[in-house]
Formats: structure tokens, sequence, C-alpha cells
């Protein structure tokens, strides 16, 4: 998820609104950024990595030597969350064609990108990042003959996959031109000036009055004029929207919480974490980032996941995946117990190290610890360029885009999925049917809508989780696939709202946790309808027996369990392998909404980083 800005206008000072732009969008993504403006009919273009104030600094340097940027009334911009290539100045946007004529920023994934950038290098184009987004700059001017919205619509038609962009060209002073598909594009309409952004916070400071455009919408803009066309360049109308929040509003989308943005982002999230990677023709999965042949693959027999925290929650999924889908024998470790206590490896095992930010310290040391071992080792992550990454020479990347809240909630159900996929390609590897691969792929494809089903019920859920803020103790119990989900929703709860949680595994309380029960002491008993449902209704009764007020997760349409428990949470019905992720967005939404309850500092909760980079 990267942030775009685009100024045309003689009000104010192009560069330094590109500039604050991307300071308001940063939460979007902060890799690398740049600029590029039009300037005596020249493109000029400065492009750094890190943050934005890197970028402002450079340009103050060159802004001394040239007053062309200083004087520019017509620019685009871009902060950068690497999908793809590393965090580099070549891979930062903005991208410009061979001739220099076009200059173009980019938000989203182009799945087609490698085919159509083989056949722009065959016409002769010159690519000088690894970025899908230069494929669209070079197809731009290649589509070009003298009209920029018949260039942009037949260079849109050729794209698969999701794009805002924003481009300026020499040939089009005073002039962006703008487009999406499935990434979010705002224009803000000011007096004789124009601002087009990736969202709002970039253009709430300058103007209320805005216009979203639709998918395959494409909009010429100039300071005092904005017209939109469809893909068939057809004139086509937008509303004009007026917009009363506040930039800090702005970025968060609304939303009180980059927490809970993030939660309401999942079904985007998910499905660009499975995006490309689901092949119908051979019921399998395609994970080219694993570098492994089939026959390598077949030749793994063990697999050990190492990680921390929630990714260690979402790599005990992945266990259960991996021997279900795969008779792989598998094990999680605790990243830290991992590089400690020795580890067993054969030149067949694989380690997979999970990380959203992929520079967790005791997990990179397992991934070090794995490598000296001779083991095969692959990393999930979400931080394209981050260490983990740089280390392991094969993994898969969530493409959950920033995770700004330090309780981690879409990255976990990405890396859950990721896992699923994963397991998916080593079971049709081994004795998974054609027929078993094309039904969990469907599956998995089901997942998005699922949680967006769990989202819808947010205000039932805030009623539920209301009722138990003030406790100061919480049990969280699962068994089988949710028994994960039970120890991630205890930490999620005890992370932003300070109540002491414990997930167990619903069997284990009679081994001692139970004689904490008592009348104060809730328990989230997670009794969906997947394997061991029935046991989860003893485990509640003896809960029940000791006073304890019971919480369930349950199958929609299981009437019965309400007459057993004192609040039910209902979750759409989903096999048993699928279930976790729409049970653990529930409970995140439980979570969330009691910490508000208790006025707690959601995004930055006392004592924790977004990334333990420390022993
Ligand atoms: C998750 O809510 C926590 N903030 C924390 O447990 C986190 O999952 C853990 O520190 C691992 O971080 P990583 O995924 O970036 O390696």
């Amino acid at each position: 998820m990267c942030g775009i800005v685009g100024y045309t206008g003689k009000k104010h000072d192009c560069v330094n609104i590109l500039l604050d732009g991307l300071r308001r969008l940063e939460y979007r993504g902060y890799d690398s950024a740049g600029i590029a403006v039009l300037a005596n009919g020249k493109i000029e273009s400065i492009k750094s990595v890190g943050k934005v104030k890197k970028l402002q600094d450079k340009i103050n340097e060159s802004a001394a030597s040239t007053t062309s940027i200083k004087t520019a009334s017509t620019g685009i911009a871009h902060t950068r969350w690497a999908t793809h290539g590393a965090p580099t100045e070549q891979n930062a946007h903005p991208h410009m064609d061979d001739n220099g004529d076009f200059a173009l920023v980019h938000n989203g994934i182009i799945e087609n990108y490698q085919a159509l950038k083989e056949n722009l290098i065959k016409k002769g184009h010159t690519f000088r990042s690894e970025t899908d987004s230069e494929a669209i700059v070079h197809l731009i001017s290649e589509c070009y003959e003298g009209d920029l919205f018949q260039a942009v619509a037949a260079a849109i038609k050729k794209i698969e996959g999701t794009f805002g962009i924003a481009v300026i060209s020499t040939k089009h002073p005073d002039t962006i031109i703008t487009a999406r598909r499935g990434s979010p594009i705002v224009i803000g309409i000011g007096n004789s000036e124009t601002i087009v952004a990736s969202d709002l916070a970039a253009i709430v400071s300058y103007t209320r009055r805005v216009i979203f455009l639709n998918d395959d919408d494409i909009a010429l803009i100039t300071p005092d004029n904005i017209d939109i066309r469809n893909i068939e360049n057809v004139p086509v109308s937008r509303e004009t929207a007026h917009i009363d929040w506040d930039t800090g509003a702005a970025e968060k989308s609304g939303f009180d919480h980059f927490m809970l943005k993030e939660i309401f982002e999942q079904p985007e999230a998910i499905t660009n974490a499975i995006r490309g990677h689901l092949d119908d023709s051979s019921a399998t999965s395609i994970l080219s980032g694993l570098n492994l042949s089939p026959r390598e693959m077949s030749m793994i027999n063990r697999i050990v996941i190492a990680a921390c925290g929630t990714s260690l929650h979402a790599g005990m999924m992945g266990e259960y995946f991996f021997e279900d889908f795969a008779d792989l024998p598998t094990e999680i470790q605790q990243a830290a117990e991992f590089r400690y206590r020795n580890p067993i490896l054969e030149p067949n095992s694989m380690v997979i190290a999970i990380s959203q930010s992929g520079e967790t310290a005791d997990t990179l040391a397992a991934v070090r610890e794995a490598t000296q071992k001779g083991a095969i080792v692959a990393s999930i992550c979400n931080v394209v360029g981050s260490t983990i990454t740089r280390e392991t020479s094969r993994g898969i990347y969530l493409h959950a885009g920033p995770e700004i809240g330090v309780a981690s909630t879409k990255a976990f159900t990405c890396q859950v999925a990721v896992m699923l996929m994963m397991a998916l390609k080593f079971g049709r590897n081994r004795r998974l049917s054609r027929q078993e691969g094309l039904e969990i792929m469907n599956e998995i494809r089901k997942v998005p809508e699922l949680v967006k089903k769990v989202l819808d019920t947010a205000p039932e859920i805030e009623k539920v989780a209301e009722r138990y803020a003030n406790a100061s103790n919480f049990f969280f119990i699962g068994r089988g696939y949710l028994y994960p989900v039970a120890l991630e929703g205890a930490l999620k709860l005890k992370e932003i709202s300070y109540i002491h949680a414990e997930g167990y595994h619903a069997a284990e309380l009679k081994h001692g946790p139970i004689a904490l029960l008592e009348e104060n002491v809730p328990v989230m008993a997670l009794a969906n309808d997947i394997p061991g449902r029935d046991k989860m209704l003893g485990n509640i009764q003896e809960c029940r027996a000791r006073k304890s007020p019971v919480i369930a997760t349950a199958t929609e349409g299981d009437t019965e369990i309400k007459n057993i428990v004192n609040d039910v949470i209902y979750i759409p019905r989903s096999p048993h392998y699928t279930a976790c992720i729409p049970t653990v967005t529930a409970l995140q939404l439980f979570s969330y909404y009691v910490a508000k309850k208790r006025g707690c500092s959601i995004d930055q909760p006392r004592n924790l980083a977004k990334s333990v980079t420390v022993e």
C-alpha cells in the first residue's frame, strides 16, 4: 500500500504540497519516496530511500541549484511500501519512460507485469527498476499517439491487477492524468488548483470538496477542470462529496485507531495476500518465491516453524495445515527457544521463519541458526527488503500493507492465509488429489467474505465486549484448529486492554487452571461447529459450574449453545481449516472494544514496540 499525491495549480507551492501530502500518507508506506514535476517543458525527478524527510532534504539541496523545481506548478509524488523490488532509489517512484516524456506513480500490484515487461523490452523499452509499476509508464508511452486519455485507456486495458496511478507528461503542461482499479484515487477540488491522492489525508488540509473515482475511471486534471471518462473514453459524472474529517481522522480513514482500520482492512489485505497465488489449472498454489522445484519439495521430510508472539500463533496454525494437508511432520518453536536449544536439523529439513516486521531479533537469530545447520530456510514476512527476507533466499510476502497498530491483526490473518497456500502446495506435491486441491482453493477464496461477514457484526460484538470490560482476568479456550486462535485472542486482549488473559487448550483447564475460575473470571470459549465442538460444550459446562460467565464463538445457526452460555458471537460457517480466520477477527474486535471501553492507548500500548529488535 503506497501513498500517491499530485498537484496542479498556482495558488500553492507545488513541491511543498507534494511533500506535505507524502508526510500525511507516510503511514501507508515509508521505505522510499520521490517526486516529479513539470519544469520548463521537462520532467525533473528526485527520489530517495528512507522516510519523506530524506527526500525533503535532497530536494532542498537540489532546489538550491535548480530554481525550476521551486517554481514548478504541476507534479506528482509517492511514498513507497515495497512489494516488488527492495527499497532502493531505482525502485522508488516516480518511474519514467525512456524519453523522459512521462512520469508515473502507482499504488497496487500488477499481476501480469512480467509479460508486459518482456513485451515492452522486445519493443525497445529500457527498464531501470525491479518494480511491477515501471511497466505501466512504458506501456502508456508505447500506446501514446497524441491523446493522453486514449493512451492511458489502452494501457490499463492490458493490465491485470490493481492500480491507482497519477501521470504527468511533457506533452501536456499543467495536466495530471489519473486512473484506478482496486486502489483508491480521490481528487480534491480547489480554486484554480486540483489535488489527487491515494486517500483523503493528503487533501483535507487544502479542500473539503472531493471526488472519488470508480474502478476503470480515468480523469484528466488541470487547475480549473476535471474531465472524467470511463475506459471506453465515454464521459462519466461522479458526485462531489464534502469531507468533514480532520487530517488525523483522514490518516485512519475515519477509524478511531489504526488497529481498527487494520482489522477492517483484512478482507482487502487477505485478497492481496492470495492474489495471483491460486492456480485452478493445476489445482494448487503458485509460490515461486519458495524457489523449490516439485522434486526438491518432495524431498523435504520435516518442517520447523520459528516465530514470536502473534506470528508464533500463526505458525501453530501452519503446523496443523502441513500435517493435515501434506502428512508432513511439522513442529512450531518459539524462535528464542529454537536458537538456544541446539535444534536437530537435517539437509531435508525446512525451517520457515514468520515475521510481520522481518526484524524480530529472536526470529532473525533462528534463521541464522537454521542456515548454519544447512536447513532449507524460507520466510513469510510483510516488509519487503527487511533483514529476515534478505537473509533467507526464499520466501513469500504478505502484501498486507503497513501494519501501524502495535497489536498485529491483518498480518496474522494474512500469515495464516499464506500458510494455507503453502500447505496446499506441499499437499498437492504429495497425496492431496486434484479435487481436494480445488476444494481447498475455493475455501481459501471465500475467506475475505467470511471476514467481512464478521466485520458486519462489529456493533453486536462491541455490545458484548462492553459487558466484560471491567474484568481483571480472562480465559480463552479452544481445541484443534481453534486452540492457536484462543492463544492469539488472549494475547490481543492482554496487550491492548492490560487485562490478564490466558489462552489455554480447553482440555487443559481441568489440569490446574480451573482452580482460578469464579464468577468474576469470564471465559471466551471457541465452540464453532468444527471437530471438537461436543467436547467444548463439556468444557463450557465445567466453567459454568464454577460460576464463570462464558462467551462462546459459535457457528451461525447454532441456537443450542445460547442455552448454556451468557453471550454468543456468531461466526459464518466454513471448514475447520478456514474457521480460524473469521473467528480471530471476532476476537480482535472483542479485544479492541474492551480496550476502547477501558480508555487504553490502543495503537501504542504501554511497554510494547511494533518490532522487537532486541533479544
Ligand atoms: C502482536 O500483536 C505483538 N505485537 C507481537 O507479539 C508480535 O507479533 C511479535 O513481536 C512478532 O513480531 P514480528 O511478527 O514482526 O516478528
